[in-house]
């Protein structure tokens, strides 16, 4: 009690799903490590997922001034949340607003479980910041709230920029023959954003879009809280993060968190936080594998893909003849369960290898990838970033249009040649390529602007892996 009531005591309470519990319980990690208490707030879904794995259970159990506490999300327990798209992530959001924030008020009163018993009371609360309800609560408690936003800094700038992109009339997109045209609403970022670049919930050709409106009017509450906390860092952010500390000048960029926490834990215990048992056997088949040789795929904790998509991408994979690890997340496809070409299956059995669910940390320092084709979901993107593997980026919804884009821009000190394959067929791609190529030798930075088939193609046909390799070339998949 005494060392305990000594310390702060922080109350963390995270949007449950998947890319933000396991994010905001590195923070929490990173500040017990600090000697700062801590109560983790889960939903009873995602609190009853993570503690079937006990390397997660002896990991925290180590912390004297942690604790998890439970809440409902408010939704039936037979509600498909996971699998999720815009309007499940709305599902959600809405059931939170109403029925847990009640719950969370009565637990923060003294007396509710938050505020009782040997602990200290709570002094401050990181709550998620598409939960602004938080901050109205624990304002009448007396306690400051920072808000933790998972996505990155230029996301959360153009988020924020919202109601100036309707202004100028960016927003709503009018023709799909735009999607290439600069946006002129998000400061800073009117030379390399495109309409298609900015998050997928602004494509809404109506406003009145509930994942929309959340998600614009979530963000401009923001400034509300005491403070902003982004898992992002200034080299890598630091146009966007300036944008932002002009509106809200308590912004604290800390990440990326995986990394800060994989240099204080001493121990070899697993730091992952997954809501998936993993699959370690692919770690074995890794090492059995060339350096560099192996391309990882994954999409992330909520990407779904049709089966057509599926398929078109097993093809491409099996045929681009080189090794591969792909995530194929339990009910991430649609119409899961048809028959696959056999084809597919033997030429998967040749150079692949699959699972529901990777150590994905590890599998990006593994020595045996060489690249990472990503739906640049913002933990992914930075877990690749630190481990220095090349993206192949095919974002998917929410924030991962802006992070795609970003890398382009981000990753290139030039000015970006941007060299587009206007048919896909097999000439221009390949005379492209050798220009390209030649670019570089010049010292030239280069994006290729790429459908999945001419991608498929220059895969399948010149080698491109190895000869892309010494060069600062970035493939940019379009959706
Ligand atoms: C969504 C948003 O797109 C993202 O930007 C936001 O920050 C969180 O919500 P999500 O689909 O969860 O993202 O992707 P991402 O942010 O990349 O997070 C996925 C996490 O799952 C990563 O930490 C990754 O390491 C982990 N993962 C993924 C595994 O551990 N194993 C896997 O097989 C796949």
């Amino acid at each position: 009690m005494d060392s305990l009531s000594n310390s702060p005591y922080v109350l963390i309470f995270p949007f449950p799903v998947q890319g933000h519990v396991s994010c905001m319980l590195k923070l929490a990690e990173l500040l017990c490590l600090s000697g700062v208490n801590v109560t983790f707030l889960n939903s009873d879904i995602i609190h009853h997922r993570l503690l079937r794995y006990t390397y997660v259970v002896s990991r925290f159990s180590r912390y004297s001034g942690f604790r998890f506490e439970t809440i409902s999300d408010g939704l039936p327990p037979d509600h498909p949340r996971s699998g999720i798209t815009g309007n499940r992530v709305v599902d959600i959001f809405d059931s939170i607003k109403m029925v847990t924030k009640p719950m969370f008020r009565e637990m923060l009163l003294p007396g509710g479980c938050l505020n009782c018993g040997s602990r200290p009371p709570v002094s401050s609360a990181i709550a998620d910041g598409i939960m602004c309800f938080t901050i109205d609560v624990a304002k009448e408690m007396g306690i400051p709230v920072f808000l933790f936003r998972t996505v990155s800094a230029s996301c959360f700038w153009a988020f924020y920029c919202i109601p100036k992109l309707i202004e100028f009339g960016d927003l709503p997109i009018k023709e799909d023959d735009e999607m290439d045209r600069f946006v002129t609403g998000v400061t800073g970022m009117e030379k390399y954003l495109r309409l298609r670049d900015l998050p997928s919930f602004c494509r809404a050709i109506d406003l009145s879009d509930r994942a929309f409106q959340v998600i614009t009017s979530e963000t401009q509450e923001t400034h509300r809280a005491n403070g902003l906390i982004l898992n992002t860092f200034e080299d890598l952010e630091e146009s966007a993060l300036a944008q932002i500390r002009k509106h809200i000048p308590n912004l604290y960029a800390i990440g990326p968190l995986h990394a800060h926490l994989k240099s204080r834990l001493t121990s070899p215990l697993r730091s992952s936080n997954s809501l998936w048992e993993e699959d370690r056997t692919c770690m074995t088949w890794l090492d059995e594998q060339a350096q560099k040789s192996v391309i990882y795929v994954s999409f992330g904790s909520m990407a779904m893909l049709s089966r057509e998509e599926l398929i078109e991408l097993w093809y491409g994979l099996v045929n681009s003849k080189k090794n591969f690890l792909w995530v194929v997340r339990p009910n991430s496809v649609a119409g899961d369960g048809q028959n696959i070409p056999a084809e597919l299956l033997e030429g998967t059995m040749k150079r692949g290898y699959m699972v529901r669910w990777a150590p994905q940390e590890e599998v990006l320092a593994h020595p045996s990838i060489g690249g990472f084709l990503t739906h640049s979901g913002w933990n992914s993107t930075l877990e690749s970033i630190v481990a220095a593997v090349p993206m192949i980026c095919w974002p998917y919804y929410a924030d991962q249009q802006v992070n795609s884009r970003q890398m382009e821009d981000v990753t290139i000190s030039l000015p970006p040649l941007i060299v587009v394959f206007p048919s896909p067929i097999q000439w221009p791609v390949n005379t492209m390529f050798d220009l390209a190529e030649l670019l570089c030798l010049s010292g030239l930075h280069v994006t290729f602007l790429l459908t999945p088939f001419t991608n498929t193609l220059l895969i399948r046909h010149f080698n491109v892996e190895s000869r892309l390799n010494p060069y600062p070339i970035i493939r940019h998949l379009q959706r």
